[in-house]
């Protein structure tokens, strides 16, 4: 079976909706493990609770950093790595050494509204101050650039006049929770 590799620093939800696809057997993978950067955070407990490992990886030495996750990835040999809400910069030896098998879920529609700095709310704010009509997720392969990796799929939702960047944001993250599944299965239906 296909193996995969989440990394994340936050709740988890996208992490969850992974989880929810591999248990109803809409995506047959198996999930090998959690890598994040950040101890307490939700992902860690919905990984406990689904019996997933978890490698917490939070040296600031860049140089330990990449050997550990190095090392960690060599164990759990995923066929693909998912950045769910992972905020920290993935060193440019992991993406060489893995090429086209890191792929990233961004809460707009790139190539607008990416790079460094564009992450949480501050990515819905600045969609609703550009009067954007349109705003949506992408899924992308992760490359050396922030955000600018080939992209593989899209999922629009509408802004609306009303909305503040935390209604926006609920209503990214569930057509997140929908869209980064039906990526992956995509993926590795191609390359059965
Ligand atoms: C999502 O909005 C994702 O697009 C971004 O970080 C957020 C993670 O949310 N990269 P969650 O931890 O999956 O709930």
């Amino acid at each position: 079976m296909k193996k995969l590799v989440v990394f994340a620093s936050g709740s988890g939800s996208n992490f969850q909706a992974i989880i929810d696809a591999v248990r109803q057997k809409k995506l047959n993978v198996e999930i090998a493990g959690l890598i994040t950067n950040r101890d307490g955070i939700g992902a860690i407990e919905r990984a406990i609770k689904n019996r997933i490992p978890v490698n917490v990886i939070n040296e600031t030495d860049e140089q330990l950093f990449k050997r550990k996750l190095a090392d960690q990835l060599k164990k759990w040999q995923p066929d693909l790595i998912v950045l769910a809400g992972f905020l920290k910069k993935i060193p440019a030896e992991i993406v060489n050494d893995f090429p086209n098998k890191i792929i990233n879920i961004h809460p707009a529609l790139l190539p607008k509204f990416g790079g460094k700095g564009f992450y949480g709310l501050r990515v819905h704010e600045a969609v609703i101050n550009s009067g954007e009509k349109t705003s949506g997720c992408t899924v992308h392969y992760v490359n050396n650039e922030y955000d600018r990796g080939q992209i593989l799929e899209q999922k629009e939702v509408p802004v609306y006049s009303t909305d503040s960047p935390e209604s926006l944001a609920k209503r990214v993250l569930k057509a997140e929770h929908e869209l980064l599944p039906s990526v992956i299965k995509k993926l590795f239906t191609q390359t059965n």
